[in-house]
């Protein structure tokens, strides 16, 4: 966004520009577990991604905890901070998804769907099955909750809320919380099941918390 007229840059087009800018090519190995996932997936070749729920275990090749070694098939990290000066940032990083189709795109490189900020409001980011929160432009529906004056843990319900209201039955099947910051410092998160923690780090405060949730 700095370096061109553009906002996102994608497939071979952002590989060119991250090898000019200095990135280096590399190959990813899959790990013995991965490939041993794969094999299993590759006998029926369903593109049924299931995404993890904190508090459930969920079994067969397709389920968050397939892995041997109790890894999940999908996790996302999100981020909002504050600085000294008040200002507001964010960031998130996601595993993607596993067992998905080739050119799948999630949330979390999404403005306003994986991560929003408004240094005049606030900031909000998510996680969990990242094509929930783009329907309904999730983090930015946040900010825009703050902005009318709900707090960010309300505001955060309240877009969980959106979700569910969509389709009770699917949202049951899946997980999204949100996370989100408002001018004052303020804070809050909420998830549509149990399980959704988050840390915060401030002068005064240095635990994590578990989200409320909906469902
Ligand atoms: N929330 C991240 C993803 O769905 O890829």
């Amino acid at each position: 966004m700095e370096n061109t007229p553009h906002v996102i840059l994608v497939g071979a087009g952002a590989q060119q520009f991250a090898v000019e800018n200095g990135f280096t090519l590399e190959s990813v190995e899959l790990s013995e577990d991965a490939k041993k996932a794969y094999a299993e997936w590759l006998k029926k070749s369903e593109y049924k991604p299931v995404i993890n729920i904190e508090n459930k275990k969920q079994n067969g090749p397709f389920a968050p905890n397939f892995f041997d070694d109790g890894t999940a098939n999908h996790d996302t990290m999100g981020l909002v901070a504050m600085d000294a000066m008040g200002n507001l940032s964010g960031a998130v990083t996601t595993s993607g998804m596993a067992f998905k189709l080739h050119g799948r795109v999630g949330d979390s490189p999404i403005i306003g769907a994986g991560l929003f900020v408004d240094n005049e409001i606030g900031a909000a980011t998510s996680s969990g099955t990242g094509e929930e929160v783009i329907r309904i432009c999730g983090t930015h529906l946040v900010v825009e909750f703050m902005r009318q004056g709900y707090s960010p843990e309300m505001a955060c319900k309240k877009a969980v809320q959106r979700i569910v209201k969509r389709d009770k039955e699917k949202a049951k099947t899946l997980q999204v919380g949100f996370l989100a910051m408002n001018k004052k410092g303020q804070y809050g998160a909420y998830a549509i099941q149990k399980g959704f923690v988050f840390s915060v780090k401030s002068n005064n405060e240095n635990q994590i918390h578990q989200s409320k949730y909906l469902l």
